[in-house]
């Protein structure tokens, strides 16, 4: 019988990966933290209503990529597919934008969606991502941009390329909707059933289409339809990341997949990863969120990005962090009566070192073979004879050199050692 294979489209962080996905994780937190941002965590799955009333029911994402399923009292639950409407729901829920505004969080977790897989598009991936939810202004859309850019920056990830857009106040994108329904209208009958059902319930989602691409570039753009305050408020976004030093550069198509933004909308994109899976990351303003979801109106705006992604163009630049091994000290017994010695030795060098306990009944030249694999650095082997004479042999893994040493001076004997590599 055949072993049991991992579920389509999901990916085993297996340990030697680890070091590469800390570095990731650890640098966003810290760049995201020196802005204020403090760590939230939600369910990874929430009613289906969330993502339907605040990603969109015509969206992609909702109508073909959700995971969703019952729970055994009958009630709709989906995968989350992102983690906006869970953050905003949490972060309004709890009334936290009553007592700070605006409430700055970020997070790191698993999303899901049902796309067929492929290079950087799995059914499970990861989201790097950051909220500020509970006050508008151009200067916090700036503040987003800046730290998604500053992000890429502490990684040393060349190649990012930021697109920049404005999508206007709801009148505008009513107006945009008249647009783009006098546009494709003639088209009509050469549209996908997909595009001729969006034409009457969601034109924005028509840019989307895969199928329909070609009639893009000739589709109206939302930019000639915005009021003087749209604009003012995307003249200055553009103004602040300039004075930050963030190369943003306009690009009136993006238009971004999910129905809750408004105002400025963002990518971050690398050539690395080729055609549709080039968007590393994207984010927005969302005014207009937290009412669809059934609370008082609350501004936000925020973004993720893709880790996996990020760890395939980081990899190829050669930027992550070489696989430290498990440990820097094997600790051996040679017989079986010295096992609780090389344990108790184990014990008290842990308090500078990782150290793994062999006491099998391998031979030694096996058990020295094995901490090569293990990436250790030293090994210190207890016998019969070391430990009649109160010492034990401190081996160095790479220069094959070795010592004995009195177990009083054993901490001290190797901490030097390990300074003595490095
Ligand atoms: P999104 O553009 O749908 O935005 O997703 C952000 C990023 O997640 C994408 O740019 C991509 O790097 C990664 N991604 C998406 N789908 C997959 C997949 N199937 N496999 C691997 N990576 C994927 C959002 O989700 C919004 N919540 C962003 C946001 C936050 N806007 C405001 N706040």
């Amino acid at each position: 019988m055949a072993g049991i294979a991992a579920p389509r489209g999901t990916h085993d962080i297996l340990p030697a990966e680890a070091p590469a996905w800390r570095w990731l994780l650890d640098t966003h937190s810290r760049v995201v933290e020196s802005y204020g941002y403090r760590p939230i965590a939600t369910p990874v799955f929430e009613a289906t209503e969330l993502f339907a009333r605040g990603v969109g029911a015509e969206t992609d994402v909702v109508e073909k990529q959700m995971f969703t399923f019952e729970d055994r009292g009958g009630r709709s639950l989906a995968l989350r597919p992102e983690g906006t409407a869970g953050v905003v729901r949490a972060v309004v829920g709890a009334h936290l934008e009553q007592e700070r505004r605006p409430v700055r969080v970020h997070y790191q977790g698993p999303m899901f969606r049902a796309e067929r897989p492929q290079a950087g598009r799995q059914h499970q991936f990861t989201h790097l991502g950051v909220e500020c939810i509970g006050e508008r202004s151009p200067h916090l859309d700036a503040e987003i941009v800046e730290m998604a850019w500053r992000f890429f920056q502490a990684l040393g990830l060349e190649g990012v390329q930021l697109q920049v857009n404005t999508l206007g106040d709801a009148e505008d994108r009513r107006r945009y909707r008249e647009a783009l329904v006098a546009y494709y209208a003639p088209f009509r009958e050469r549209l996908c059933d997909d595009c001729r059902r969006r034409l009457e319930v969601n034109p924005l989602r028509l840019l989307d289409c895969k199928k329909d691409a070609d009639l893009v570039p000739g589709a109206p753009l939302i930019w000639e339809l915005l009021d003087a305050g749209s604009k003012a408020h995307f003249t200055a976004v553009l103004a602040s990341l300039e004075a930050a030093e963030v190369p943003a550069a306009v690009n009136h198509r993006i238009v971004r997949g999910l129905d809750y933004y408004a105002d400025t909308v963002f990518e971050l994109w690398h050539e690395s990863l080729h055609g549709a899976q080039n968007a590393l990351g994207g984010g927005g303003r969302y005014d207009g969120l937290a009412e669809l979801l059934g609370f008082a109106t609350t501004p936000g705006v925020g973004y993720a990005l893709g880790a996996e992604r990020i760890l395939i163009a980081a990899e190829q630049q050669q930027l992550t962090p070489q696989d430290a091994g498990d440990c820097d000290i094997v600790v051996c017994s040679v017989e079986g009566p010295q096992a609780e010695r090389a344990a108790e030795i184990a014990r008290l060098l842990r308090g500078d070192a990782r150290v793994v306990l062999d006491v099998s009944d391998r031979r030694l030249d096996r058990k020295l073979r094995q901490s090569d694999k293990l990436g250790a650095r030293l090994a210190v082997i207890v016998g019969e004879e070391e430990e009649r004479a109160e010492e034990a042999t401190v081996r160095d893994l790479a220069a094959h050199t070795q010592q004995r040493v009195p177990t009083s001076q054993l901490a001290d004997a190797v901490r030097h050692a390990l300074d003595a590599q490095r």
